[in-house]
């Protein structure tokens, strides 16, 4: 009897991915100097599509594109075609596949290429071709995305991982493995003191984190045969062995891994780069997962323009702090986190644009002198306190409805037209942000 598929066995429960959507990718790449992209027209293929719960509100909301998935388990194509057929949608299409063979059944090239959850979870022959299908089909100038857990911070879960594999090693089926993985690490937090010591405190948030997410989570992330670290100096080689290079990371706000924009430069003075200076950053920030931002060789970089970033939109929550006195005026986004806003023409543009969120402006209707504010701005989206972008969605006639029914039905959850996570319920916006953390972090003043 041949082994079940896992993602058969226990089906992946799926969000969508907000950096993911083809115009955020765009903006990431314009914004360090990347190959500029299409946004009137553009097709985008996703390989390990799942049930489809990332590229069906891309392709709801974006009717002018079109969108291929790629999925090797039949069940998890299965409910993506019936999300197709729910949402009638014409263009997105669904082909059940494994990656090693899927190129027979795709034609053309694409604009951008979406791998996430794939590149550290499959075996290093199935990578391989992974990487080969990516640069053989993305267009020369297109965006290709994939992510992968990251040395040396995700060693860290790697050894959670090592032990749940023990505790689980004699059963056979994946979702009662998973179930006792949960159960194990309920009790490895009870059992632990916080507060002792910081390894215990380490521990005790790394198996939080088994029992606080999905089981299908916690089956494919710590109980598949195959996950696979990589140093990003080792993920970059093999990317440039398939004729590819960085361009961004996708989640720049990612919340480990943040660190301070000092420490670079004093690295480099102090001559400790280690094997490379990447890798000393990532160990120094603990960092546990990368989303970088590939194109095809050679990439010549060029930074946006004054024109090219004129044209960008720019929106933004933040809302004014109660205050009194001659203080800089202080506004405050829905995490808690304050800004000072220093100067009197980012205070005014603050105040215009957050009764209009989420929909923004362009940067030129909002601010005279565009050259003068570029780095703030910059500053300010880089740590999510403000949103560039370089389109806002299209008036939308058709009925919202489809998608959303099916995805309550489906996941409890609804997708915006930019791509986030609107949770129905509490426990879905706990999940889907353990899963993905995307907290605002760093210290800006504008
Ligand atoms: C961890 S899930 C990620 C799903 C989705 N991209 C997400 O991030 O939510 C991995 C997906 O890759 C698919 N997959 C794994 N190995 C594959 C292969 N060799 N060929 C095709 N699909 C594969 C699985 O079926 C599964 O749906």
């Amino acid at each position: 009897m041949s082994t079940p598929n896992p993602y058969d066995e226990l089906p992946y429960r799926s969000f969508p991915i907000e950096w993911t959507a083809p115009e955020r990718l765009a903006l990431a790449s314009l914004l360090h100097g990347g190959p500029r992209q299409p946004l009137d027209s553009y097709r985008v293929l996703e390989l390990g599509c799942g049930d489809g719960a990332n590229l069906l509100p891309m392709a709801y909301y974006r009717r002018h594109a079109s969108f291929v998935g790629v999925d090797g388990a039949r069940s998890q194509i299965d409910v993506a075609k019936s999300g197709k057929s729910a949402s009638k949608l014409s263009n997105i299409e669904f082909i059940h596949s494994d990656f090693r063979t899927a190129d027979h059944h795709l034609d053309g090239n694409f604009d951008y290429i979406i791998a996430h959850g794939i590149f550290s979870w499959v075996p290093h022959d199935v990578r391989d071709a992974l990487l080969q299908l990516c640069a053989k089909r993305l267009r020369r100038g297109g965006l290709l995305y994939l992510n992968y857990n990251t040395k040396p911070g995700w060693n860290v879960r790697g050894m959670v991982r090592e032990f749940l594999l023990a505790q689980t090693a004699g059963m056979t089926k994946l979702p009662i493995r998973a179930q006792q993985a949960q159960e194990v690490a309920a009790k490895v937090v009870s059992s632990l003191t916080v507060g002792e010591h910081p390894y215990s405190q380490l521990m005790v948030n790394e198996f939080q984190f088994v029992c606080d997410n999905h089981v299908s989570y916690v089956a494919h992330e710590y109980l598949a045969s195959d996950n696979h670290p990589y140093w990003r100096s080792e993920f970059m080689a093999l990317a440039q062995h398939h004729g590819l290079e960085y361009v961004a990371d996708a989640d720049f706000n990612y919340s480990s891994g943040q660190i301070s924009d000092d420490i670079v430069p004093q690295l480099v003075e102090q001559q400790i780069t280690g094997r490379s200076l990447d890798d000393t950053v990532d160990f120094l920030c603990y960092r546990q997962l990368h989303t970088p931002i590939l194109t095809r060789s050679p990439l010549t970089r060029c930074p946006p323009s004054i024109e090219e970033f004129s044209n960008l939109l720019v929106a933004s929550c933040l809302t004014a702090c109660e205050q009194s006195g001659t203080q800089n005026s202080m506004f405050q986004h829905p995490s808690g986190y304050q800004v000072e806003a220093k100067e009197e023409v980012i205070r005014t543009a603050l105040e215009k644009l957050q009764p209009l969120w989420p929909r923004g402006l362009r940067i030129d209707r909002v601010f005279p002198d565009v050259r003068h504010v570029m780095d703030d701005l910059k500053l300010l989206h880089r740590n999510g306190l403000i949103e560039l972008r370089c389109t806002e969605p299209s008036d939308l006639e058709f009925h919202h409805d489809r998608l959303k029914r099916w995805e309550v039905e489906c996941g409890d959850y609804m997708t915006t037209p930019y791509h986030t996570l609107e949770a129905v319920s509490a426990s879905v916006a706990d999940e889907s942000t353990m899963s993905y953390p995307f907290p605002v972090a760093g210290g800006v003043q504008a």
